[in-house]
């Protein structure tokens, strides 16, 4: 496995933080601490920050991604948002079935998997989230577990629109908790989400496929994750608030 054949990719997913001030405020401080960054850097904001985020981005080399999307291109669903209203500001990427969503807003792999195929037939590129619980981890079924999710997830996605997703691995028990995966844990499982890959699609797509780690990646961190062979980049919540800790994490991911 050569990870020269792929794409890193440390995005920050801010979660239900920041207003459109301060979204301006956060991206002006990381635009210039990232702008040499030899990975792809993208911030995913609360939708009512996209505006503003994809106004302060311009000119830099920060995508903006939205955090979710809906399946439908338009209907009776109050709340939703349509994967083509974010295409129409510029919006590139999208999370989809953070496990957030999944633990406090219904989502399964089936609703994951619909929204996954609308984000790509608008055009986004999808981080897809994956994770097993610490239970589950204690039950020693991780890697049946993220296999399953990543095969319900990619049902009806084809090799081509493969090129337009990246899978975030991230184990719910690290998610917020500052207890982080090993980087051993880390690589067992992003090295098994690629054979997953690699059986659904063919070797090829498998090594050219962006894997990240996500769960209390910080600055201190993220240095050893990012050597894993099979760790290509990051999925950073907290860190990714603090300019200087996140362009560090981008430091790392250059140079991992
Ligand atoms: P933390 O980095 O805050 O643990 O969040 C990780 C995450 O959920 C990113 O999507």
């Amino acid at each position: 496995m050569n990870k020269d054949l792929r794409k890193a990719v440390i995005a920050g997913n801010w979660k239900m933080n920041k207003n459109p001030e301060q979204t301006k405020i956060l991206l002006g401080e990381v635009a210039p601490l990232v702008a040499n960054a030899k990975c792809d850097v993208v911030a995913c904001v609360p939708f009512l920050d996209l505006p503003a985020a994809l106004e302060a981005a311009k000119g830099t080399n920060i995508q903006i991604g939205a955090q979710n999307c809906h399946w439908e291109e338009s209907g009776a669903y109050t709340g939703e948002i349509a994967a083509n209203m974010l295409t129409s500001i510029g919006v590139t990427y999208v999370i989809i079935g953070h496990s957030e969503r999944r633990t406090y807003f219904g989502e399964t792999d089936e609703t994951v998997n619909k929204r996954i195929r609308a984000a790509l037939n608008a055009g986004l590129t999808v981080i897809l989230c994956v994770g097993e619980t610490l239970e589950q981890r204690e039950q020693g079924i991780t890697e049946e577990l993220v296999a399953l999710q990543t095969k319900i997830a990619l049902l009806g996605v084809t090799k081509e629109e493969l090129s337009r997703v990246i899978i975030a691995y991230e184990p719910i028990w690290a998610i917020g908790t500052g207890r982080t995966a090993t980087a051993e844990q880390a690589g067992e499982v992003c090295g098994a989400i690629r054979k997953v890959i690699a059986a659904l699609y063919d070797k090829q797509a498998a090594e050219a496929f962006t894997i990240q780690y996500g769960g209390s990646m910080n600055a201190k961190n993220a240095d050893e994750l990012l050597t894993q062979t099979d760790v290509d980049g990051g999925l950073i919540g907290g860190a990714s608030l603090k300019a200087a800790d996140f362009a560090e994490i981008i430091r790392a991911a250059t140079e991992g």
